[in-house]
Parts: C-alpha cells; sequence; structure tokens
C-alpha cells in the first residue's frame, strides 16, 4: 500500500511505497540471514555504482562478519534493445577467487545487468556467488535469476529514494517512493 510522502519529502514525490522503518527493519533481517549464512566464509559483497551503494552500506553494519566490500561501474545499455551487453568502466579491485561472492543491487528489473555481471564474476573462480537485492520490480524480468536475499517485491512503478534516482537527484531519500507516471514523460 502506498502512504503518504513524509513532511519535507520532495514535491514530486507521489507517495511512499517502503518506508524508513519498513527498509531498516528488512534491512536488518537480511543482514542477520546473511550472517549465519556466512559464518566461516571468505565473504565479498560486490555492488553497482551507483544506485546500489545505499542499501549496501546499511546492509554490510548488519553483518555481522569480518567481510570485504567492492564496486564496479558499468556503462548503461538500451533496456529497449534488450541486448545484455554492458561494458565494465571500473572493475573490482578485490581478488575473488576462492571468496563467497554476494552481489548487492539496488533494483532488478529486466536482470540484464546481473546476468551480464554474474557471467564476469563467475569466470573469476569464485566460490560460490549468490544475489542480495533490495527492490525485485519482476514484473519486467527477462532473464530470471535466483535472488537468494530479496528485500520487497514491488509493482511495475517508477520510484526514486534510497538510491533510486530521477536523473540522477533523490538517492539519499531514506524511503522508496513513487512518482507519477508523468514525470517519466518530462
Ligand atoms: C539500476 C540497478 C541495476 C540495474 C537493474 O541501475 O542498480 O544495476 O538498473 O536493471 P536491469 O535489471 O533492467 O538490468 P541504473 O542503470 O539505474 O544505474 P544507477 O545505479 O547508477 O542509477
Amino acid at each position: 500500500m502506498i502512504g503518504p510522502p513524509p513532511p519535507g519529502a520532495p514535491e514530486i514525490a507521489e507517495g511512499v511505497l517502503f518506508s524508513e522503518e519498513a527498509i531498516q527493519e528488512r534491512v536488518a533481517e537480511l543482514g542477520r540471514r546473511i550472517t549465519r549464512d556466512y559464518a566461516g566464509r571468505d565473504l565479498v559483497l560486490v555492488t553497482v555504482l551507483r544506485g546500489g551503494v545505499f542499501f549496501l552500506a546499511d546492509l554490510c553494519r548488519h553483518i555481522d562478519l569480518p567481510l570485504r566490500v567492492d564496486f564496479m561501474a558499468i556503462s548503461s545499455y538500451t533496456h529497449e534493445a534488450h541486448t545484455g551487453s554492458v561494458r565494465i568502466t571500473k572493475d573490482l579491485d578485490e581478488d575473488i577467487e576462492g571468496a563467497s561472492v554476494l552481489v548487492v543491487e539496488d533494483i532488478i528489473d529486466t536482470g540484464l545487468t546481473l546476468n551480464y555481471l554474474l557471467g564476469v564474476l563467475k569466470s573469476r573462480g569464485p566460490e560460490s556467488i549468490e544475489v542480495a537485492a533490495l527492490l525485485d520490480r519482476d514484473v519486467r524480468r527477462i532473464v530470471d535469476l535466483p535472488i537468494a536475499y530479496r528485500g520487497f517485491t514491488m509493482p511495475d512503478r517508477f520510484v526514486i529514494g534510497y538510491g533510486l534516482d530521477l536523473r540522477g537527484r533523490y538517492r539519499n531519500l531514506r524511503y522508496v517512493a513513487t512518482l507519477p507516471d508523468e514525470v517519466m514523460g518530462e
């Protein structure tokens, strides 16, 4: 259910899909599960700049393990093309051979980005590779991939906040807000 925007929300926000409290509670829960599942293993959290950074920063502080974090950047591709062809513009600094890799994403839509990324990372010989995604907009999926740690499944709405942007802005909102459909056409 979509709630009213909190005081001080940008005028552009239509409503709140996931509140700060709901997100924090879910992130803490995922962190506890990951802590149990990865005890005694060489855990590396990998995220894709830029949206995933916010989820990663909160999630890793709920994981009580001596983990490593690392970042990648990839060039955007045209979703309409459905090619999934992307280019790495910033690669990992860490060696992940033999490590337990957890790819942390803010949102998964088509799954094309993740599909490409998992292929690249698997070729580097990790012990395991799994996915944690805060938001799963599964109605847009083209490539189906297993998501081991999912925050929320969400409807086919355009959203901002908690890492998600509108033309580079609003990533810093502590909640996820919906935008009216008209905004996307502007
Ligand atoms: C988002 C998200 C994923 C990708 C998912 O990144 O962080 O990387 O889109 O979409 P897909 O499942 O259709 O491939 P975005 O391209 O918006 O870049 P950003 O994180 O810098 O905002």
